[in-house]
């Protein structure tokens, strides 16, 4: 596999916004956190408030069975690419390897995390000064592009905590019926949504799996030991907060497609994948979903959702972020996709930058 950049090397730049990869992320752990605590670090938001109303908007009741393409219609799909799949495409004259675009795509989206955003926007503020007063159009230009890409990725990463949504994602993995689950994550990156889950039904055992190593090292393999996932206490039922270094945590850097784990998983979720399939494909992608679950077992997937926030953010961060196939998609056409596909829809709806559904299969 060509490696086109490599993360240590993406971000020698002086430019405000996205920061530099070695930058730590998160803070040290201090006293453990309340239930309730609410706070916005420089970087993201801490969201342990557990009150109503938990941001899900719940379409469960829609009868999946008498849908069908014509009313739905077909995914958006984001096509404006990144300079790095261009300029690849156009040397090598073919396209970009996809895992390639994958290790650009998690190392630029990394660096989205390790930004402490009020520094940066002081930053970027500073240098258009600097550039106005020595007459330097082209270095005002940039940093007024930073304080644009800054304002953005503000808004959606701490201002509404759209990324990582704990409260969407709790209320989305409300209810499951099990205890002590083996959860198998397909592309985890980070590996948010399986923390999430085990907080809520621990006791179990999580395995990652991602193709990137870089998650395995960095996107996972740093993720800030201070940030806290409210879930339960299973000695006595209470809630509890629960932090990465608590849940055992196995990630593996393989394709899932050559995975070897036979039918032995209690649940097993994506959280932005399907979209990358193309219709073709749409079927091995669920298949990978079906494979390794426990007769009974649930599935937990989620897909961004097609509204004007999100492509304006794919459009504007293209550079960073567009590196391959995507879609953009609305709760009925992923329902619709599952449910052609054998999946048996027990719970739908949408959270603040996602459609998520819960299923078993038929
Ligand atoms: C769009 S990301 C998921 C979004 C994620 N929640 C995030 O925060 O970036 C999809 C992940 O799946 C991984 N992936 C895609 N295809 C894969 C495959 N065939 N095997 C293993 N990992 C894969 C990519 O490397 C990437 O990290």
């Amino acid at each position: 596999m060509a490696t086109l950049i490599a993360p240590e090397t993406a971000a020698a730049s002086t430019r405000a916004f996205p920061a530099q990869t070695s930058r730590p992320w998160g803070r040290p752990r201090r006293a453990r956190h309340d239930i309730g605590h609410h706070e916005l670090t420089g970087q993201y938001r801490i969201d342990l408030r557990d009150q109503a109303p938990d941001l899900f908007d719940d379409v469960s009741a829609m009868d999946w069975t008498t849908l069908t393409w014509r009313d739905v219609g077909r995914p958006y799909r984001t096509e404006k690419w990144s300079s790095a799949r261009t300029s690849y495409e156009q040397t090598h004259q073919q396209p970009l390897p996809i895992a390639d675009g994958w290790r650009l795509f998690n190392t630029a989206f990394h660096q989205f995390f390790l930004t402490d955003v009020p520094d940066a926007q002081r930053q970027a503020k500073a240098q258009f000064g600097e550039a106005l007063s020595r007459f330097d159009m082209h270095e005002a230009k940039e940093a007024l592009q930073d304080i644009a890409y800054l304002a953005v990725w503000n808004k959606i990463m701490r201002v509404e905590d759209a990324v990582w949504d704990p409260r969407g994602k709790r209320a989305l993995f409300a209810g499951l019926e099990v205890k002590k689950p083996r959860i198998l994550f397909l592309g985890a990156a980070d590996g948010y949504e399986a923390m999430q889950l085990a907080a809520m039904y621990p006791g179990g055992e999580i395995v990652l799996v991602d193709y990137d190593a870089f998650c395995a090292t960095d996107r996972f393999g740093k993720f800030p030991l201070d940030y806290p996932f409210l879930g339960v206490d299973p000695t006595t039922g209470h809630q509890r907060v629960w932090y990465r270094d608590e849940m055992p945590i196995h990630f593996e850097v393989a394709d899932i497609r050559d995975l070897q784990y036979g039918q032995e998983f209690d649940v097993v979720v994506s959280i932005g994948l399907l979209e990358h399939f193309p219709d073709a494909h749409k079927a091995e992608c669920l298949e990978m979903h079906r494979r390794f679950l426990k007769p009974g077992g649930t599935v937990v997937m989620t897909t961004p959702r097609n509204q004007f926030k999100s492509r304006v953010f794919y459009n504007l961060m293209a550079d960073w972020m567009n590196h391959g196939y995507r879609e953009l998609m609305d709760v009925r056409q992923m329902g619709l996709y599952c449910q052609e596909n054998g999946f048996d829809i027990r719970r739908a709806g949408v959270i603040k930058a996602h459609n998520g559904l819960v299923m078993k299969l038929r």
